[in-house]
């Protein structure tokens, strides 16, 4: 049995807190730093700030659960420091590393002292040397520890990692390496320990290697339509090849996240900045915002003469999570109402972020409200409840019933037996039946 640790976890994020109720779980005790004071409220009154249905379970245990306690500010006297904060792009996509810099300050006398500290947010490769400088020196108490979860099974990902990367400088203290090494790798899941920069590079590419073959599902997927042709066929016949596999082949119309795009960016931005050109980082890019605007394009070409409403089902950047950064769904919301269309959305947990992140979009209660009356419906989060809709009573309330299915989540067949025009991504489009005819 490994000895529990007090551990301190800065960041009650989506990794924050996967960290802190997964080592909470297995007997260590937490202290919790956030500085957004939402998050910190939340927590001091027993719940979780984010939506992420297996943590909840997990969090639910009052041993777990007892053993975090939220703190607005480091504290003293723990054995290990554990970095989770944000790392975003900003407009121009470069990485924006304030909240790492602001913690690594707010942690500095602590490492100073001793304490050895694990960054798991993500850094653009090349950090090292700024995270150093932050903590005021002492790079042998300093390691990575990129963090592969995906959200919406993220405590699930957590306690059964497909590898443990832990980045260290050569001059590493060794018995800092092997509490951090106890600490983190707690199955007989591969265990990497690797440069600083290679660790960095691990969890880059890893993401933008997930996001090229996203993008690449995504682009047949638009030419399957040109073409007449379904892309799921296609891409299961791709990836029954072993060497590409059929996981995160599924088409949309986008991909989206915290992760992702903002990796695919980061890598992108340190190669162009060593003069490389990164041609295939910087097309997955490109191709994401055209299928995107793609998408958009259907959604409008399908509203009815005289009709502006768009019924959007589903807000957040994917099912499982109430997270919408860099959502598609919303991208393609902002798109549509820059073009003057009035846009409905409905989500189960993201309405709230969603609606900071565009302001200009309608809330709908229901998902039934947000139908009533539009010309258009479309789908854009797979949220597994829309496929148990009253689709057949819906038809009557609608313009025109007519659904655009970004997720290829509905049945084609029910949809069209029960009258809708029915369209999907990937898929050979139908032509339009008049309406007198349905
Ligand atoms: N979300 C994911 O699925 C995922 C997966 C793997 C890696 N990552 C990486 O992990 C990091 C965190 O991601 P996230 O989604 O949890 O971000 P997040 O924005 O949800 O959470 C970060 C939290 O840190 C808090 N914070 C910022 N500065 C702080 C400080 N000085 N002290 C205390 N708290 C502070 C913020 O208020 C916020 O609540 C990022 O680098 C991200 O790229 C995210």
């Amino acid at each position: 049995m490994k000895p529990s640790r007090r551990i301190s976890v800065i960041g009650a994020g989506y990794v924050g807190l996967a960290t802190s109720v997964g080592l909470a779980n297995r007997g260590h005790v937490i202290d919790l730093v956030e500085t957004r004071p939402d998050r910190l409220q939340i927590l001091e009154s027993g719940s979780l700030p984010i939506h992420e249905p297996g943590m909840a379970s997990v969090f639910a245990d009052p041993d777990t659960r007892s053993r975090i306690r939220p703190f607005s500010a480091p504290q003293l006297g723990c054995d290990l420091i554990m970095v989770c904060v944000g790392t975003p792009v900003d407009e121009e996509g470069r990485s924006d590393l304030r909240q790492i810099e602001s913690a690594l300050r707010s942690v500095a006398a602590l490492v100073a002292a001793g304490t050895p500290v694990v960054i798991r947010s993500t850094l653009p490769a090349g950090s090292g040397p700024r995270i150093v400088e932050w903590l005021g020196g002492h790079r042998s108490r300093i390691f990575l520890n990129p963090e592969f979860l995906q959200q919406g099974r993220a405590i699930e990902d957590f306690l059964e990692p497909t590898r443990v990367v832990i980045g260290a400088y050569p001059d590493a203290d060794p018995d800092a390496l092997a509490m951090v090494r106890d600490v983190l790798h707690f199955t007989s899941c591969p265990l990497l320990v690797v440069g600083m920069m290679e660790a960095d590079l691990i969890k880059n590419g890893a993401n933008a290697f997930l996001a090229l073959k996203l993008s690449f599902a995504n682009e047949l997927a638009v030419l399957c339509e040109a073409l007449g042709a379904d892309v799921v066929e296609v891409v299961e016949g791709i990836g029954l090849d072993p060497r590409i596999g059929t996981k995160h082949m599924r088409p949309s119309f986008g991909f989206g996240g915290s992760c992702l795009p903002k990796d695919l960016c980061a890598l992108t931005n340190v190669g162009k900045e060593l003069g490389l050109a990164m041609h295939v980082t910087s097309a997955a890019s490109e191709a994401n915002a055209d299928h995107q605007e793609h998408f958009a394009s259907r959604v409008a070409g399908l509203l009815p003469a005289g009709c502006t409403r768009v019924a959007l089902l589903g807000l957040a950047f994917k099912a499982g999570t109430d997270d919408t950064r860099s959502s598609p769904s919303l991208r393609v919301a902002q798109i549509l109402i820059d073009r003057g269309v009035d846009v409905v959305g409905y989500d189960p947990h993201a309405a709230e972020n969603a609606l900071r992140e565009v302001p200009g979009l309608s809330i709908a209660a229901t998902a039934a409200d947000a139908i009533a009356s539009a010309g258009v419906v479309a789908i854009g989060t797979e949220w597994p409840e829309f496929r148990d809709l009253d689709w057949a009573a819906l038809a009557g309330t609608m313009v025109s019933p007519t659904v655009i299915d970004g997720r290829r989540l509905l049945d084609a067949d029910r949809m069209r037996a029960l009258g809708y025009h029915y369209e999907t991504v990937g898929a050979p489009i139908p032509s339009r039946v008049p309406s007198s005819v349905r």
